[in-house]
């Protein structure tokens, strides 16, 4: 599985987010990978029309509904059929209460069923479908927050924020954390790491790491030719 995070650089603006969205579906469909465009909010229903499929958002807040001027409610994201949200990237850091509160309110049974008392079956379940990746940013930071995610993400994913942008990959740089890491969540929650990934045998290394999944950005969106950048880089996951 690869995500590939718009973030905002200005290539993705505008029509240059439906550009990528399917460049990352003409890949996906070449290759057989499964290739999830990560979206700003601002771009997500531009996108979601113009080329349909998975599209994640690169992030919610723990505010579900009500008086929250400028909040990303999940609510409303899960009525747009975003089909899932990356929390706490290394750029876009929250305190672990309003991860709790994020993965409480929406996959909590009494909450739920709240929800749907309230809202409606359907929105209910979209919510529900949500998948949530939480990122770390050191092994430290996995460690501490560990047994207090629970109810638990459907990914973890780790980005040292140092390498993120940059020439050395963290299946290079890291290679150590990124088992120790893969040690230490449980089975049941995949991993995956991004941070530098530039080439087919990055993507390679991810997955002897033990990765099921890499997060790419810059060496995609930053690409003269993103369509050729990515099918290159999928080449190391097929
Ligand atoms: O979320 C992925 C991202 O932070 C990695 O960025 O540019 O190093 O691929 P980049």
């Amino acid at each position: 599985m690869i995500w590939i995070n718009f973030k905002i650089y200005r290539e993705t603006f505008g029509d240059g987010a439906v550009r990528l969205a399917e460049v990352c579906r003409r890949v996906a469909k070449k290759t057989g990978v499964p290739i999830v465009p990560v979206v700003s909010a601002l771009d997500f229903w531009r996108v979601k029309e113009a080329v349909g499929g998975e599209i994640w958002m690169q992030h919610l807040d723990a505010y579900f509904e009500g008086a929250k001027t400028g909040w990303q409610s999940p609510l409303a994201a899960a009525s747009l059929g975003v089909a899932g949200v990356i929390l706490n990237h290394a750029e876009h850091q929250l305190p672990p209460g309003q991860i709790r509160q994020f993965l409480a309110s929406s996959r909590r049974p009494a909450w739920q069923k709240k929800w749907q008392r309230q809202l409606g079956k359907r929105l209910a379940k979209n919510l529900e479908k949500l998948k949530v990746m939480v990122c770390f940013r050191t092994k430290g930071q996995a460690r501490r927050w560990l047994g207090r995610l629970d109810p638990r993400p459907d990914w973890f994913a780790y980005e040292p924020w140092e390498l993120i942008g940059g020439s050395v990959p963290v299946t290079k740089a890291n290679a150590a954390a990124i088992r120790h890491i893969r040690e230490i969540l449980p089975k049941s929650v995949p991993l995956a790491v991004g941070a530098g990934i530039k080439t087919a045998a990055d993507v390679r290394r991810a997955r002897q790491l033990g990765a099921a999944g890499v997060v790419v950005s810059s060496a995609v969106i930053k690409a003269k030719d993103p369509e050729r950048a990515l099918f290159n880089l999928v080449k190391g996951w097929q």
